[in-house]
């Protein structure tokens, strides 16, 4: 048995993607099926679009996505109706990294093989001469969210309170898990620090609110795209600079509004100018989180004198250092209090359909989370 969903598919790295009617195996024991109700268009997606990482294919797009649970395989204790976000990190719980509470930096984990846990294939493409002769089509880290349902290891799946609005938890999948857990887990941002974040997307955004959340005192937000800054004001920032496009202005001007430099800052971008420009920015004993993802091969360069003179620090941060079954309700509980105001974030929603006119708007700076839903 399986069920026929529409889902959207990158055959070739740097091709459009394209919606393909795709076969879906049943539940099978440790395993769920969720309708997807919204999946959230993330920068890391166009990576993989054109070609910027290097992933297999064919495979279904989309790692950001929320739904409800629509059955279950044995042994799973979810319950069919159960709201779900999905997290695109399966830790594989027992490597060396799962052992010491650190899942976000599982290197086993079948996310990386785009596979169910024993290497299982959830989606087909239809084949003329039988139901099961169609060529198997990958799951974007394990949950290929960009689909009308989707097949995924029940621990992928992650219970959210009543309430939330599905597009709200599409996106504690991903940006908001990596912006908030920069701040709040990887940099653990104290009070009246001051935080200056480059990149104003959905990680950048998240980056800001976290820093709401954490107490800092200044929330510098950076940004080449002036809209952005309006939403980084609206959910907490305190200044904010257009980007100039040479980089020592915004330097001065970060610098004027931050005592000389901010105690942290985070590029949320993946730009190796950018990714210079945090660390410069540094004064005495200050950090820069790294969170955007450049393309594979990438370098940056700093000076080493000033760096180690200042004891300053630069730190990489994956996932926000999620433990996503503690952390998607910490987050989704924090919204419902008022105080995480992620629906902000949330300005355009589109269908399947329009996946690849999401990625040029994304492409150009346009729209701050483009959210698909797919039924
Ligand atoms: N570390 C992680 O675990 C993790 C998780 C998710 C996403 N990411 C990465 O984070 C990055 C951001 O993702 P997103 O979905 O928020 O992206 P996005 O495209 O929505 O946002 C990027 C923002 O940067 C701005 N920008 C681009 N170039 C600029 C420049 N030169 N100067 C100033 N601003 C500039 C754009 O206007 C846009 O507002 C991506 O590289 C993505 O792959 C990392
Ligand atoms: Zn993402
Ligand atoms: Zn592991």
């Amino acid at each position: 048995m399986s069920t026929i969903v529409r889902a959207a598919v990158l055959s070739a790295v740097g091709e459009p993607v394209r919606i393909e009617s795709l076969g879906l195996i049943d539940p099978r024991p440790g395993e769920v099926r969720v309708r997807i109700l919204a999946s959230g268009v993330c920068h890391s997606d166009l990576h993989v679009r054109d070609g910027e990482w290097d992933r297999p294919t064919p495979i279904v797009m989309g790692h950001e996505g929320a739904g409800v649970v629509e059955a279950v395989g044995p042994g799973v204790e979810l319950q069919v109706g159960q709201p779900v976000a999905l997290s695109w990190l399966i830790p594989c719980g027992t490597c060396r990294a799962c052992r010491s509470d650190r899942p976000w930096a599982c290197p086993a984990s079948p996310s990386f093989r785009h596979r169910l846990l024993d290497g299982t294939i959830p989606f087909r493409r239809a084949c003329p001469s039988g139901p099961d002769g169609g060529e198997s089509v990958l799951a974007y880290c394990a949950i290929g969210t960009m689909a009308e349902a989707v097949v995924v290891p029940a621990a992928a799946a992650i219970p959210i309170p009543d309430g939330v609005d599905p597009a709200v938890a599409a996106l504690i999948g991903c940006c908001v898990t990596t912006g908030v857990g920069a701040v709040l887990k990887t940099a653990n941002v104290e009070s009246g620090a001051s935080v200056a974040v480059i990149g104003l997307g959905g990680v950048g955004l998240s980056c800001v609110m976290g820093a709401v959340l954490a107490g800092a005192s200044r929330i510098v937000a950076i940004d080449r795209a002036a809209a952005k800054l309006d939403t980084a004001t609206a959910v907490g920032a305190t200044d904010v600079i257009v980007a100039a496009p040479h980089a020592g202005e915004t330097l001065a001007a970060l610098r004027d509004l931050t005592d000389g430099g901010p105690d942290y800052v985070f590029e949320a971008i993946g730009l190796p100018a950018t990714v210079e420009l945090a660390i410069e920015s540094l004064p005495l004993g200050g950090a820069a989180v790294l969170v955007g993802m450049t393309p594979l091969g990438a370098r940056a360069a700093f000076e080493v004198y000033p760096f180690v003179d200042g004891s300053r620090r630069i730190l990489g941060s994956n996932y926000g250092f999620a433990d996503p079954g503690v952390d998607f309700a910490r987050y989704a509980q924090l919204h419902l209090d008022g105080r995480l105001p992620i629906d902000r974030l949330i300005d355009r929603r589109i269908g399947l359909d329009d996946l690849e006119v999401a990625f040029d708007a994304m492409r150009d700076g346009r729209y701050t989370r483009q959210v698909v839903v797919p039924g």
